[in-house]
């Protein structure tokens, strides 16, 4: 199977049936999750999985109701930091360093021109650089499940401050960013199953580009 014939095969799943996915499935899938690229290494994010019915219940209600809440085997819920700060990036960078077996003033250089760039964009813009960054992870996570053959459906139609309460997030220094629920497609209850997959064309997607397309040098 190709990257292709996954994605291609893969859709948002509106209707799943209840069956829980194996144990191996999801570590695989969450190893992809982890395996993501983060900007400067700083995987500013974690992952939470549920799959407590009572639970998933009450994330139901802050989350217009979808039924794969509910319906899913396992519900990840992707939370990213509510800013960088001279601490968070250092725990990081010597957490790298000591795997590393390196001294930690090996990064000070580039944590000091990091700290330097963030430092005057703000707590939000941090927080929507480190909810970017999740969505990479987030991205890779769905592909992993596609190579599974397991069902995903990706969930942003949910309030997230009302699940930073209900899942005690709150004052963590974590916002919850979006939510992917695993499980198996319901087979004959899903209208969206046997639609097309559509997406725009390869001609209006990709544009490519010479230095004569470029604007002058002045
Ligand atoms: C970030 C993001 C948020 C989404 N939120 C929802 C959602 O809340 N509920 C839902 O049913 N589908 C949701 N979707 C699914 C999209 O509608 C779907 O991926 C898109 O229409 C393309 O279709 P396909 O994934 O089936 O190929 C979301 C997708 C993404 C990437």
């Amino acid at each position: 199977m190709s990257l292709l014939e996954d994605l291609n095969w893969r859709y948002a799943t509106k209707k799943m049936n209840g069956e829980r996915i194996p144990a191996d499935k999801l570590d695989y899938i969450l190893e992809a999750a982890r395996l993501a690229p983060s900007s400067s290494g700083l995987q500013p994010y974690k992952v939470i999985v549920i799959s407590d019915p009572a639970l998933l219940e009450r994330v139901k209600g802050v989350a217009l109701n979808q039924s794969q809440v509910t319906d899913c085997s396992h519900l990840l819920v992707f939370a990213s930091w509510d800013g960088y700060s001279e601490e968070r990036i250092s725990r990081v960078f010597n957490y790298t360093m000591d795997e590393r077996g390196l001294p930690h003033h090996t990064m000070a250089d580039y944590k000091q021109t990091l700290l330097g760039m963030y430092e005057p964009l703000g707590t939000e813009w941090h927080a929507h650089h480190a909810a970017k960054q999740s969505y990479i992870s987030f991205a890779m996570a769905i592909a992993a499940a596609a190579e599974q053959r397991v069902d995903a459906t990706p969930i942003e139609g949910f309030l997230p401050d009302k699940l930073d309460e209900l899942l005690q997030l709150t004052g963590t220094g974590y916002r919850s960013t979006v939510l992917l629920a695993l499980g198996y497609r319901h087979e004959t209850g899903d209208w969206l199953a046997p639609m097309k997959k559509v997406r725009t064309p390869k001609e209006n997607f990709v544009t490519e580009m010479t230095l004569a397309d470029a604007a002058p040098l002045t």
